[in-house]
Parts: structure tokens; sequence; C-alpha cells
């Protein structure tokens, strides 16, 4: 038997608007996108933007179902939609947005389970880590470099 650890590094910024000028480009389509959440049931609005390599940004939005696990997650919507029309196309970033008294707001934005299985596909089917921008209500902001680190022991190869 031995006893083993799992350690991780992340960058934690006090604010958005430290970030190069192309991260808070990203950010802010991710803002932008949560502007367009549909989320009537939780009222918690979530907003991702994907900027790939080529330079394009692909934003999604939470969108509730009122039978609810027909909805779906931000990130979900957003990553599907790259899949589905950028096979092929390497993932640079992820940045992550959301607004709501669902949490309080210094608490730690972090995506959910699911989103975080499906981060993890993403990133399997290219050969560079995707970095993931997490921002927080108070605006704090999460860089982890690698969805990896988000989901220790992931399934998945
Ligand atoms: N939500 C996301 O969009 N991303 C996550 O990572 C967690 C939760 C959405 C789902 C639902 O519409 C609302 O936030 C409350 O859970």
């Amino acid at each position: 038997m031995s006893n083993q650890q799992y350690q991780f590094q992340y960058r934690m910024h006090t604010h958005w608007n430290e970030l190069s000028p192309q991260d808070v480009m990203l950010i802010k389509e991710a803002f932008n996108a949560m502007d367009k959440a549909y989320a009537p049931y939780s009222r918690f609005k979530v907003g991702a933007s994907v900027l790939l390599e080529t330079g394009e940004v692909i934003c999604g939005s939470n969108q509730e179902n009122i039978a609810f696990p027909s909805g779906l997650c931000a990130e979900r919507v957003a990553l599907n939609y790259v899949g589905a029309n950028f096979p092929g196309i390497t993932i640079d970033t992820l940045a992550v947005v959301a607004q709501g008294e669902l949490m309080p707001e210094e608490h730690l934005l972090s995506p959910c389970g699911g989103c975080r299985q499906v981060m993890l596909e993403s990133e399997n089917r290219q050969s560079t880590p995707i970095r993931v921008i997490l921002v927080n209500q108070d605006q704090r902001t999460m860089i982890i470099e690698t969805v990896k680190d988000l989901l220790p022991f992931g399934f998945g190869k």
C-alpha cells in the first residue's frame, strides 16, 4: 500500500482585466454570450467562449428546458458546436463566466462534472492542451493550463 498525492498549479488574478488583450477579448465574448443565456428556471446565467487556432471565437450559453435534464450547460453548447462545425481545428482557450444568486459572489466558479468530461474529450481530440479561464462573479480569475487538471483520473485515453 502507498499513499499518493495529486497536485496541480493554477494562476489566480484579482481581476480579469489584468490578463492579455487576447484573453480580455475572449472573456468579453463570454460575457456577451452570458447575456444570451436562457435560464428562467435557475436564474443562473453562464457564458462560454472558445478561441480556435484560426483566431475564430465560438460562444455558447446555458439553455435550460422545462424538462430539466433536457437543458445544456454553456460549455457543452460551445464545445459541441466546435466539434460539430470545426472538426480537426485545435482549441486554444476556453473562457467561462457566470452570474446569478445560485452561488455566493465569492464562490469560485467551477464547471460541473459533465462539462469537465466534455472538455476532456475536446482536449483528447487534439494534440495540445486547452487553457481554461474561469471568471468568478467577484471578477477573480483562475487560469488552468490543461483540462486534465480539472478532471483528475478522468475517463478516457
Ligand atoms: N451550468 C452551466 O452552464 N455550466 C456549468 O458548468 C454548471 C452549470 C448551468 C446549468 C444550469 O442552466 C444552470 O447553470 C444552473 O445549474
